[in-house]
């Protein structure tokens, strides 16, 4: 299963990543292996994408199965059952109607345009710590104001305001103006930070009372990451819109947006396309990804192994450690100082972890890691961090 890859080089790869570590070349379980045989136990996943782990059998089977139709792409001009189904399978949990695309970005593109159809207004609102995405609407909503200078003028009329500041948001979404508010159940990159059941509830409110579209970004919070099928499902609140993706399609590109009736209501023909979105075998595998997540005790086993890792990531409280913050199996550490050193130093460990913003360690194992994984995990973190 090792392949040599003796002659990879990174230096044709356009440098907008600082990639570290070894040449991974096959993956296991909760772990990547380095070219060497080095094991690393993944609690990155992908980025919360690999949700079934590496070389899941389920994943396999699926992909199998789609190949022996001998359907990779057929055009979104012509029905194929795989996106039907899947369709089907994710409006079981949200009373609407889907739509397919590519990425995370492209889900929340999407989503302002629909917002906006539908509204007939144009303006956006989102919150301060937000990641969305990269393109122009998407990263105009992301509040990282480093990525976002080098490339302005992007979308106009969004504004970023405080996260849970409701003075600020009865100001901010307007009935002339706001066509859609955008916010993350539990941010991801802006520190791993659960959004109070209560806020959401207000923007709901709020959005009725505007005639705004409330969207949840739930591509890096969604499906199963925090031990409930979507994120929201805490809360109670039923957005208009959901966004999906990153581990939709079981590590293949693919993201989806979900819409209510009311909202699709408002869309035609020729509103919205894309070449790739849903196609017969990112169909399929994700038809398996969904439904393996779905079954209540695959997510009552994310929530006891998030109580798990909770306890031990609580139990760093003290020194360097601030807070520990999370829900299912989706943590951040936050420090008193950097992050980076910290996520290097437990790579040398041979422990995979990220950063989300400058002072939190972000933790988002598969959703499918052992208990014993998560125990070697932590442990090998608190070591680290003494
Ligand atoms: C909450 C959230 N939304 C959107 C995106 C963008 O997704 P993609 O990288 O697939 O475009 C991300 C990516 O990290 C994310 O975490």
């Amino acid at each position: 299963m090792l392949s040599p890859a003796t002659s990879a080089d990174v230096s044709a790869l356009l440098g907008v990543y600082a990639r570290v570590g070894p040449l991974f070349v096959a993956g296991d379980g909760s772990e990547l292996i380095a070219e060497d045989g080095t094991r690393y136990l993944d609690f990155v996943a992908g980025i919360a994408v690999n949700a079934l782990g590496y070389n899941s059998a389920v994943i396999r089977d699926a992909v199998v199965r789609a190949l022996d139709s001998g359907l990779i792409h057929v055009s979104n001009l012509y029905r194929t059952e795989p996106g039907e189904r899947l369709a089907a399978e994710l409006t079981r949990s949200f009373s609407g109607q889907a739509f397919f695309c590519n990425s995370g970005a492209e889900a929340n593109e999407g989503a302002f345009k629909f917002a906006r159809k539908w509204s007939k207004k144009t303006d956006i609102v989102a919150f301060a710590g937000s990641f969305h995405g990269r393109l122009f609407a998407s990263l105009a909503a992301t509040d990282r104001p480093d990525y976002r200078r080098p490339f302005e003028p992007l979308l106009a009329g969004v504004q970023i305001i405080p996260l849970g500041d409701r003075a600020a948001a009865e100001r901010a979404i307007t009935r002339d103006r706001t066509a859609a508010v955008i916010i993350e159940p539990v941010q991801g990159e802006g520190g791993v930070r659960p959004v109070a059941a209560e806020f959401l509830a207000f923007l709901r409110q709020r959005c009725n009372e505007a005639g705004a579209a409330l969207i949840f970004d739930e591509v890096q919070c969604g499906l199963g990451r925090t031990g409930t099928f979507f994120a929201s499902e805490h809360s109670g609140v039923v957005p208009d819109i959901c966004t999906l993706a990153k581990p939709l399609g079981g590590g293949l590109p693919m993201g989806a947006i979900l819409v209510s009736d009311a909202i699709a209501a408002s869309l035609a023909p020729g509103d919205h396309a894309t070449t790739f979105g849903g196609g017969p075998f990112v169909a399929t595998v994700a038809l398996e990804v969904v439904r393996t997540i779905a079954d209540p005790d695959f997510l009552a086993e994310v929530r006891a192994k998030g109580e798990l890792l909770g306890s031990r990531l609580g139990a760093m409280m003290r020194g360097r450690v601030k807070q520990a913050r999370g829900r299912g199996l989706m943590w951040g550490l936050e420090l008193n100082d950097v992050a980076a050193p910290i996520v290097a130093a437990a790579r040398e460990r041979h422990l995979l972890v990220l950063t989300a913003g400058p002072n939190v360690i972000r933790i988002v194992p598969p959703l499918t890691i052992s208990r014993d994984d998560i125990e070697r995990g932590a442990t090998i973190l608190a070591e680290v961090l003494n």
